[in-house]
Order: structure tokens, then C-alpha cells, then sequence
């Protein structure tokens, strides 16, 4: 562990009941992805406050530029299916079947501005979980330590 905010556990084993609950739901989702181009596959699962679980998985296109993250795919689905409803935690996770993920998977900026923006609206900080396939997995308190300086809805 690093600090009260962000903890860094050196395997799946160390973690939570809960933690690890998701994120097992969220290797299941990798599954599910579909990535023809890229041949990597996100699988995002999110825990709700009343107890239920929205998965997402990355959505590619043949027109690169429209590619869906699994982070994105799964908020939106949360969104969608239960308007409001508060994000408890997101783990997120990868498979490359041509080299193992040994490393957490790094969401990338636009799901990090897409996260904040949720965790701002809700007005409660929500966890988000980081793994690969082997090897440490990342605890951030509050999505918002993904983004130091987030462009948020104070600028307009
Ligand atoms: N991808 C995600 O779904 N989430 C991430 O956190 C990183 C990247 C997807 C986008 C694309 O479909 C593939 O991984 C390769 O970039």
C-alpha cells in the first residue's frame, strides 16, 4: 500500500472480497469485447450503490476514430438503464491474447474526463480498480486522482 488514497496490491489474492468480486465480473467482460482492429479486450465492470452490476466491454469500428472504451461503454450503460443511480466502484481490466497484460490497464484520458465528470455529478467518490492479467493491481479512492486539473463544468 502506498497511501490511504491510492493502494497498490501485488495481486488478486490481496484483495477485498468486494474488490475482487468486481473484478472478476469485469474479466468476464473482457469476453464480451469487440475488437477486431485491436485485438485488445477491456472488459469495465461497475458496482452500483443498490447492489447492481453494469458491465462494458470496448466497442470498435472500422472507422478507428469510433471506437467505444469499455469504461465509456459500461458508464453509459449505467446511465441509460438507471439515470442517477451512483457509481460505487468501476474495475477495469484487459486481455492481449499475443503478449499477457502484466501491468493495470491505464484508462485512457477521455474515460478519465468521462469518469470525473460522473463522480461530479453523483457527489460521491467512486473507486476505481486497475489490473491486468497478472501482476499489481491499483486502488484510487476517487476517480478524480486519475486527473489532476480535470477541465470541469466550472470553466463555462
Ligand atoms: N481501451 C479501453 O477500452 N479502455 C482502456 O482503458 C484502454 C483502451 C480500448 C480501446 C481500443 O478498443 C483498444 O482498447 C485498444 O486501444
Amino acid at each position: 500500500m502506498e497511501n490511504k488514497d491510492i493502494q497498490i496490491y501485488s495481486g488478486r489474492s490481496e484483495l477485498s472480497k468486494s474488490h475482487a468480486a468486481l473484478v472478476k465480473i469485469g474479466e468476464e467482460a473482457t469476453a464480451d469485447a469487440y475488437a477486431p482492429y485491436s485485438k485488445f479486450y477491456v472488459g469495465a465492470a461497475i458496482l452500483l450503490e443498490d447492489g447492481n452490476i453494469v458491465k462494458g466491454s470496448n466497442f470498435e469500428n472500422a472507422s478507428y476514430p469510433l471506437c467505444l472504451c469499455a469504461e465509456r461503454v459500461a458508464l453509459a450503460s449505467v446511465h441509460s438503464q438507471q439515470p442517477g443511480a451512483i457509481v460505487k466502484m468501476i474495475a477495469v481490466t484487459a486481455k492481449n491474447p499475443r503478449k499477457k497484460v502484466s501491468e493495470p490497464v491505464a484508462p485512457c484520458g477521455a474515460c478519465r474526463q468521462v469518469l470525473c465528470e460522473y463522480e461530479k455529478k453523483q457527489g460521491t467518490p467512486m473507486e476505481v480498480i486497475i489490473c491486468g492479467e497478472t501482476g499489481k493491481i491499483v486502488v484510487f479512492k476517487s476517480a478524480a486522482q486519475l486527473l489532476p486539473m480535470a477541465f470541469d463544468h466550472t470553466f463555462l
